[in-house]
Formats: C-alpha cells, sequence, structure tokens
C-alpha cells in the first residue's frame, strides 16, 4: 500500500510518515517546505531506516501534482499541508484560504482524476469555536473567528459534498486538539519559524535558553487556577491515530470526523508544573492579558474514536513534557543549523 503524506516533514507529517513506515506502509512524502525543512526527510529515514519518494511541490501547482499521481501508484492520501498560524490568518486571510482551501481543491481534483478516493484530512478542534462546551462531541454546532478555523470548516463541508456527489469516495475527517512532545529519538519534532504561537515549544525553548521567559495569557478565566485549560495530546498517539483512520478509509465506504484528544485538560500553570517535574528545570514566567480568540476551557471527548477506530491516546503529561525536551534539548535551534 502506497500513501502520498502531503505536508510529509510537518511536525505532526513526520511523525505520521514514522509510524506509517514501521507499518510497513510506502510512503510518498510531498511538501513544499513553506514552514518546514528537508532535513526533516534525512531524520525520517534515519528513524525508520527506510527509504522512500520525496516531492518539493506546491499543491497549487496542478501539473506537477498530476506527476505524482503519474508516477506513483497510490493507494490513499493523507492530507496535512496547510498554514497553521490563527494570528497570521487574522492578517492574511486570502493567503490561508488560497493555500489551505484552493490546494485542498486541487488536491481532491487530481486525486478524482487518477481515481483515488480515499483521504484522511487533518482538521482541528478549532472548528468548535468559543460557544460549546467541553468536553467537545463531533454532533456540535461548528463555528470559527478566525480564517484559519474557517478554512478547516470549509474544508470539512467540501469533503462531505464530495463523498455525496461520488460515494466511491472514503474519508476521515480527524480533529486535533493540541498535539505536543515528539518520537522518543529526538530526531523529529515541534520547529516553529520564529517566535513560537504556541504554549509547548514556547516552554522548551524557555527551558534551552533560546527566549527569557514565558508570557502567560490570562489568568482570569473561570478554570482551577485562573489559566487556560487544553486537552495536550502526544504526537505519537495523534499519529498512531492517522494510521487507525487509514485503515479504515482502506476497507469502509464513508465519511466521518472524529476527535483525537485524551479527553483530559490541563491548564497553562499545570502543564508548567509538569514540566518542571519531568525536566528539574525551571521555567519562568509573568502573567499578561487574555489572548484575543482564546477559549478558557476546550478537550475532547475522545469516545467515539475508541469505539470506532479502536484507538486511544496512550502516552500521558510526563511522556509529552520528557519528550518535548529531549527534542529541544538535542536540537537547540530545530533544524535551523542543518
Ligand atoms: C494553549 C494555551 C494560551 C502561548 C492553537 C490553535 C489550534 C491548534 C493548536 C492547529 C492557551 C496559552 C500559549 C503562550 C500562553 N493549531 N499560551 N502563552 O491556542 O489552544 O490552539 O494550537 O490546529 O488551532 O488555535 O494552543 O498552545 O497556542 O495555547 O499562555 O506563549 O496556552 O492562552 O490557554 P491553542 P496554544
Amino acid at each position: 500500500m502506497n500513501i502520498l503524506v502531503t505536508g510529509g516533514t510537518g511536525y505532526i507529517g513526520s511523525h505520521t510518515a514514522v509510524e506509517l513506515l514501521n507499518e510497513g506502509y510506502g510512503v510518498i512524502l510531498l511538501d513544499n517546505f513553506s514552514n518546514s525543512k528537508p532535513e526533516v526527510i534525512n531524520r525520517i529515514k534515519r528513524i525508520t531506516g527506510k527509504d522512500f519518494r520525496s516531492y518539493n511541490i506546491d499543491l497549487l501547482d496542478k501539473k506537477r501534482l498530476g506527476k505524482v499521481f503519474e508516477e506513483n501508484q497510490l493507494d490513499a492520501v493523507i492530507h496535512f499541508a496547510g498554514f497553521k498560524a490563527v494570528g497570521e490568518s487574522v492578517a492574511n486571510p486570502i493567503k490561508y484560504y488560497q493555500n489551505n482551501v484552493v490546494g485542498t481543491l486541487v488536491l481532491c481534483e487530481t486525486m478524482s482524476r487518477y481515481s483515488v478516493k480515499k483521504l484522511v484530512f487533518s482538521s482541528s478542534a478549532t472548528v468548535y469555536g468559543t460557544d460549546n462546551n467541553s468536553p467537545l462531541t463531533e454532533d456540535m454546532t461548528l463555528s470559527t473567528n478566525n480564517p484559519y478555523g474557517s478554512s478547516k470548516m470549509i474544508i470539512e463541508m467540501i469533503l462531505r459534498d464530495l463523498y455525496y456527489s461520488d460515494r466511491e469516495w472514503r474519508v476521515s475527517i480527524l480533529r486535533y486538539f493540541n498535539p505536543i512532545g515528539a518520537h522518543e529519538s529526538g530526531l523529529i519534532g515541534e520547529d516553529p519559524n520564529g517566535e513560537p504561537n504556541n504554549l509547548m515549544p514556547y516552554i522548551t525553548q524557555v527551558a534551552v535558553g533560546t527566549r527569557n521567559k514565558l508570557t502567560i495569557f490570562g489568568n482570569d478565566y473561570p478554570t482551577h487556577d485562573g489559566t487556560g485549560i487544553r486537552d495536550y495530546i502526544h504526537v505519537v498517539d495523534l499519529a498512531k491515530g492517522h494510521i487507525k483512520a487509514l485503515e479504515r478509509v482502506l476497507v469502509e465506504p464513508c465519511i466521518d470526523v472524529f476527535n483525537l484528544g485524551t479527553g483530559i485538560g490541563y491548564s497553562v500553570l499545570d502543564l508548567i508544573r509538569h514540566f518542571e517535574e519531568s525536566t528539574g528545570i525551571k521555567i519562568p514566567f509573568v502573567l499578561s492579558g487574555r489572548r484575543p480568540g482564546d477559549v478558557a476551557v476546550c478537550y475532547a471527548n475522545p469516545e467515539k474514536a475508541a469505539k470506532t477506530l479502536n484507538w486511544k491516546a496512550e502516552k500521558d503529561i510526563h511522556d509529552m513534557c520528557r519528550d518535548s525536551w529531549r527534542w529541544q534539548s538535542k536540537n537547540p535551534d530545530g533544524y535551523k543549523l542543518v
């Protein structure tokens, strides 16, 4: 079985490529390296001892994308490629809709043309918006308050329409909560461009000395300690969830959506404490006002994925903190100096 992984050198894409290769799947990796480094390819090969083809292609390049389908016997696609910075999307919505939505349309059109109609799509819990109360379930009404989240919601709608127009399509939509952690080798991990938007990479950059201190966005939320609560999930658990979703689309005519979360919420202060306990490193922080668009509490009801995909997260918050730190301490500047 050959699987095309778009965005395969990204944080979640690279971890999923490792799990696919470990499971004996053939991988064809596609990335435009707009938010990742080619070095990741070497790291995936080092971890797995497996070889695979990779293409430096933008999904908007219809002609070159078609060649990938001509040159490879593809059985399914796992689609990660997309921009994912909420703040950037607010500042530059057209860039996000063009890249995320139009890119997905070109991909689906090409898949259809080559009769490859099995797809696992990388969506996000951000589509639950600010009006739903946790634990979040897949049947809740969706709403978004930023172009990044809207691009994910629009793509989910496109995939549903595609399925109902042609039942040969088999689609699994995966809504991620907050992926953190890294492969146990410390060879691959989260490597944000510039100043991190997300909490854990900021913490690890403080720990490794790249940043002086963490700023906590708001300590007046209605939570046990006033700071925001999120459902942190180990990126390897998330990757394994993609394998389960892939197995489903390979055999079942379906379209379905699944939460990939642990169902456990931790606050910002909880995460800092667990990181300090797991690594022995103190994380200095200052308190600041709330970040626009943030919700107080967001965590999954993961029961549907457990029941239908026979998948549940296995790694705990200690594993996540320890593995995030191993990656950052072994790669203080991410992949940058390579
Ligand atoms: C977590 C908590 C912040 C940074 C985002 C995207 C979402 C998904 C995951 C792609 C919040 C607090 C953070 C900092 C802080 N991405 N925080 N100081 O916002 O839950 O989700 O990433 O799919 O779409 O929205 O994750 O890590 O940014 O924030 O206090 O420097 O940490 O306020 O409570 P978030 P996050």
